[in-house]
């Protein structure tokens, strides 16, 4: 069996050799009598022979692996499975292999960016966490506000292009006049969002019985730029992203905070906090219940 396993390996080995995958040549042993496929450390992630290394360095394709492994990951003519460690749904081409919590399917986000960043200081990682969980304004943030979602690992224009990752602004975040949403990649900071207070309510738009509350022809918000790698709470305070009330609002810096919940009843109680997240920079004008 020995024998015949190394018989079969000299075959793979001189195949792979003479194909054009000679990407990986350092790692596959010169010597056909050595079984030993990998170089010391293929599972030390510390090490520089570490396997997620070397798919790094393939450009995160898996072609070469599946070759020996099997496409199915379950080991193939190596006997040696991926599914052991990888044990998620997708195996290997989980989406919380490269980025994300590996232990955990669920959070596939930063923190753990491409190069293992953890730090809300790092762009890679920024507000991540304050947009996806437990926001305490609005609905959570979906990817896909932000970014275009790949199916699978491998769909066009996910893993082909160098980092920093592609961001896509779409859906609440360029809703109504917030078509020039932006991110600026060099200082990381995010402009003219919906979210953030890009936003225009018009008197002509509004309902009659709703027109009474224009002081003038726009109610608008403040329009900021935030820095991605902020997160201490600054850039979500009440009155960040627009004036309570907005300018254009009837009351404009003169209605208190505690008077909103008398029209807004559905989206804000007496002491101004947020009691109906879903009504809350949802696109759409929230009075009473
Ligand atoms: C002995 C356990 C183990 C086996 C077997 C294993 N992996 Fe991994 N793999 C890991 C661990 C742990 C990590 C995450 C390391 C880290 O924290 O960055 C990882 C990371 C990866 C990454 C991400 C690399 C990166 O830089 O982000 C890829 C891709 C990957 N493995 C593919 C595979 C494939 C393909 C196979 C089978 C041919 C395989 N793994 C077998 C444990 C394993
Ligand atoms: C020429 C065939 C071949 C290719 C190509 C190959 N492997 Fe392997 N791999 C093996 C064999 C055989 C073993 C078991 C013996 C050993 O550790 O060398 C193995 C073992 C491993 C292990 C250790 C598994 C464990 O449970 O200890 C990991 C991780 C691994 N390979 C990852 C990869 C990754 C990732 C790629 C693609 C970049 C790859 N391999 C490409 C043949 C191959
Ligand atoms: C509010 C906007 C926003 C949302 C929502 C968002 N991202 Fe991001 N994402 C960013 C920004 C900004 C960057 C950093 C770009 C840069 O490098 O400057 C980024 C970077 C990334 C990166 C690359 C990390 C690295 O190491 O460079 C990955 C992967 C990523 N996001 C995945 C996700 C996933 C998955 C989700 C949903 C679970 C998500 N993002 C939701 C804005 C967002
Ligand atoms: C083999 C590693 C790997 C796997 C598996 C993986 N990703 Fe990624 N992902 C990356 C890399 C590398 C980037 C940065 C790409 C770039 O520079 O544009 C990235 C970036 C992203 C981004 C940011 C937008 C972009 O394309 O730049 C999102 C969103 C994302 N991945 C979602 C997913 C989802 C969803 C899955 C599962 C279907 C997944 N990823 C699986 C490596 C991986
Ligand atoms: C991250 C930016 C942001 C912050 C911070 C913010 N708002 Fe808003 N707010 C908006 C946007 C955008 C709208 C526009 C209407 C919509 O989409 O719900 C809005 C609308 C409102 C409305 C009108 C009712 C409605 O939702 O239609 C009230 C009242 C309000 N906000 C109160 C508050 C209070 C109180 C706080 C602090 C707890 C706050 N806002 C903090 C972005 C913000
Ligand atoms: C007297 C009733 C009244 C009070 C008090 C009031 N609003 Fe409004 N507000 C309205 C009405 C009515 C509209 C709807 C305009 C429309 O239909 O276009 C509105 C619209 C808005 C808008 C823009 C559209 C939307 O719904 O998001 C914001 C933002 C807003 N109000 C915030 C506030 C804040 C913050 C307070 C408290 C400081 C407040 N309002 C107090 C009646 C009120």
């Amino acid at each position: 069996m020995k024998r015949f396993l190394t018989y079969f390996l000299i075959i793979v080995i001189t195949t792979i050799i003479t194909s054009s995958c000679s990407d990986l040549q350092t790692n596959i042993p010169q010597k056909s009598t050595d079984l030993k496929i990998h170089n010391n450390g293929i599972t030390a992630v510390d090490s520089p022979n570490f396997h997620g290394k070397l798919i790094r360095e393939n450009n995160w394709s898996f072609d070469l692996c599946i070759q020996c492994h099997s496409s199915n990951y379950t080991g193939g003519i190596t006997g040696s499975s991926c599914l052991t460690c990888h044990t998620n749904t997708d195996g290997p081409q989980a989406c919380n292999t490269c980025h994300g919590n590996f232990n955990d399917p669920n959070l596939i986000s930063p923190p753990r960016g491409i190069n293992n960043d953890t730090l809300t200081t790092s762009k890679s990682v920024g507000a991540h966490i304050n947009h996806l969980f437990g926001n305490n304004l609005a609905e959570n943030v979906k990817c896909e506000n932000c970014h275009n979602v790949p199916q699978t690992y491998n769909a066009e224009g996910h893993v082909d292009s160098e980092l920093p990752a592609e961001i896509n602004f779409k859906g609440l975040a360029i809703s109504t006049i917030a078509t020039n949403a932006n991110y600026n990649f060099s200082i990381g900071s995010c402009s003219n969002t919906y979210c953030h207070g890009n936003f225009e309510f018009t008197k002509v738009n509004a309902k009659p019985e709703n027109q009474y509350i224009y002081a003038e022809d726009n109610i608008v918000g403040l329009n900021k730029t935030v820095d991605w790698t902020k997160v201490d709470g600054t850039q979500a305070e009440c009155g960040s992203c627009h004036d309570l009330p907005p300018r254009g609002h009837l009351g404009f810096e003169i209605l208190p905070l505690s008077s909103c919940v008398v029209c807004h009843s559905s989206v804000v109680n007496k002491t101004g906090q947020i009691i109906d997240k879903t009504k809350h920079i949802n696109g759409d004008v929230d009075l009473g219940l």
